[in-house]
């Protein structure tokens, strides 16, 4: 069984000007352990589809199931605990606490999950390659550095879906190559399926599939890298 499953999905906007098609009848079928990269110009749907998959935005038309289950929607309530069991999240700003340590933004969220467990925290942080760093603040540390302690607070709850939007969108190359090489490996390690959505396309090379949009539509849809 697929864990995503999306037929028909539309997220239009009624505006006093007209009809504002983000997403226009979208269908996407994910198998676990898939690494998507969601490619597409400005304004093309990207951010409203990773809102509508993490059931932070309710689609207007369409079907969503998630490892068999219907996905919630316009119930607040039901979402937030859809997202809270099953969906990771990669900010381009890391939103990392800055009055606590690295080891502590980890345990923090172990904490809200009901998870705590010191020693998986260090080894999240060992496999994004900050063992040296556990004490320090995020203020002490670079930003590819803290991106990765969000990688590691992002998967501390073991989510199903990892999805990122942009997250490399403030990193230079090679801080961007260590962040996706931190990531790849995360993600293999625990299982976790991803999608993530950029404007990169150097990226590709660290997705197993990339999935083109563009008006709400998608153009392409392949899997690449194949090993
Ligand atoms: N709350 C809203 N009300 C009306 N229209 C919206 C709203 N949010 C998004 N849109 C429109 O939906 C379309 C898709 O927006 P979306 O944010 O998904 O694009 P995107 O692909 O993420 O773009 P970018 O690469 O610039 O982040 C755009 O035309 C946008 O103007
Ligand atoms: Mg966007």
């Amino acid at each position: 069984m697929s864990l995503i499953k999306i037929d028909g999905l539309k997220r239009h906007y009624e505006m006093t000007s007209g009809t504002v098609k983000a997403l226009d009848g979208i269908d996407i079928e994910i198998e676990q352990g898939e690494r998507v990269i969601l490619l597409g110009p400005s304004g093309s749907g990207k951010t409203t589809l990773l809102n509508c998959l993490s059931a932070l935005d309710s689609p207007t038309d369409g079907t969503y199931s998630f490892d068999g289950n219907e996905v919630p929607r316009n119930d607040s309530e039901k979402m937030t605990s859809f997202r809270r069991e099953n969906i990771g999240y990669v900010f381009q700003f890391f939103n990392l606490l800055q009055d606590l340590t690295v080891r502590e933004n980890i345990q923090l969220i172990q904490e809200l999950s009901g998870k705590k467990d010191p020693q998986r925290a260090l080894e999240l942080l060992e496999l994004v390659g900050l063992e040296n760093e556990v004490d320090r603040f995020p203020g002490e540390i670079s930003g590819g550095q803290q991106q990765r302690v969000a990688i590691a607070r992002s998967i501390a709850k073991r989510p199903s879906l990892l999805l990122g939007d942009e997250l490399t969108g403030n990193l230079d190359t090679e801080t961007s190559r260590k962040v996706m090489d931190a990531l790849v490996k995360a993600c293999e390690k625990e299982q976790i399926t991803s999608v993530f959505v950029t404007h990169d396309e150097s990226l590709v090379r660290y997705a197993t599939r990339v999935i083109r949009i563009d008006s709400g539509k998608i153009m392409s849809d392949e899997r690449v890298n194949a090993e």
